[in-house]
């Protein structure tokens, strides 16, 4: 699914519920190289002592390969892809807004450095990333960015939501200029997953039950995490090769649905189909 033997660098690592992790595990289970980053030196201490972590043994935290990139400091940016060597692709997983104002009941104006910072952050920070990952990339490579439903409207999403549809718009643009680099850019849109992330917008736990009554396949805010990354993978690697400026959407099926579910429509539990293909030995997945 993605090329064996290759380097990804996947940023936004902040514990073991992140995103970005399932989708590193996943690179490696495939038998690629993964490079984590982490915001800053306060982020890596979260990784390394959060309680969150406690899935994980102190040797495997110490076995993965984690850099510092704010994706805010352009300098950051370009000394991280200086000290990566050749890459096959770059994921970003990364997002920010201020709870108080932008996730709020009120869909605040007055505070137009958080909306700035918080659309650096969430959007115009992966063009950076594309720039100086691109000369990395020089017989081309994959970025994928992750995105949350932008044709609906959710409460407290406010903000967030606007500056998903710019970073939608963002992969198109940058899609185009960067096809001739043989640069592929496509975001998988996934559906709620619990992360710390998702744990300051209010209601989401009201959010993700309901998801779960709209989809097809149906949706698990835990589980489901797996399904995102191995979406993730597929647009990174080779086998998605002719595909770019797309919007993938990992939700279930939720995004083609309009209304409810009829009782008759909604499948039996247990929901979750195996992935239908075999990872290879060394790629099992625990
Ligand atoms: N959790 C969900 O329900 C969900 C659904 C769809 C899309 N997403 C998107 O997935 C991505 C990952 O979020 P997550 O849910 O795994 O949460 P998370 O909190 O684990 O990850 C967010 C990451 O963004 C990083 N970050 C924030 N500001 C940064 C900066 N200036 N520089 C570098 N890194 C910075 C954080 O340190 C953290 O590692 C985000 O883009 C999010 O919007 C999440």
């Amino acid at each position: 699914m993605i090329a064996e033997g290759r380097t990804y660098v996947v940023m936004g690592l902040l514990d073991a519920e992140s995103i970005a992790y399932a989708i590193g595990k996943t690179i490696v289970q495939f038998g690629g190289k993964v490079i984590y980053t982490v915001q800053n030196e306060r982020m890596k201490k979260i990784f390394f002592d959060s309680s969150r972590n406690t899935k994980m043994t102190d040797e495997e935290k110490e076995s993965l390969d984690i850099r510092f990139c704010d994706v805010t400091v352009a300098d950051e940016v370009r000394d991280l892809f200086a000290s990566t060597g050749p890459i096959a692709g770059v994921v970003h997983s990364i997002a920010f807004a201020n709870p108080k104002t932008l996730l709020a009941d009120g869909f605040h104006t007055d505070r137009m450095d958080d909306v700035t910072l918080s659309y650096h952050v969430s959007c115009a920070s992966l063009a950076t990333v594309v720039k100086y990952a691109q000369p990395v990339m020089p017989d081309g490579g994959g970025v994928v960015a992750l995105s949350f439903d932008t044709r609906h409207v959710y409460p407290y999403y406010n903000w967030m939501g606007v500056h998903k549809s710019a970073m939608e718009a963002l992969v198109r643009a940058l899609a185009r200029r960067h096809g001739r680099d043989n640069v592929r850019i496509n975001a998988v849109s996934a559906g709620p997953l619990f992360t710390m992330a998702a744990s300051k917008i209010p209601g989401f736990g009201q959010l993700s039950a309901t998801w779960s009554s709209v989809s097809p396949l149906t949706w698990d805010a835990t589980a489901d995490r797996q399904a995102v990354a191995d979406g993730v993978a597929f647009l990174l690697g080779p086998y998605a090769r002719r595909i770019t400026g797309h919007i993938l959407p990992v939700d279930g099926g939720a995004a083609i649905v309009g209304g409810d579910l009829l009782e008759s429509e909604k499948p039996p539990a247990p929901p979750h189909e195996q992935p239908h293909f075999e990872a290879k030995p060394r790629c099992t997945r625990s």
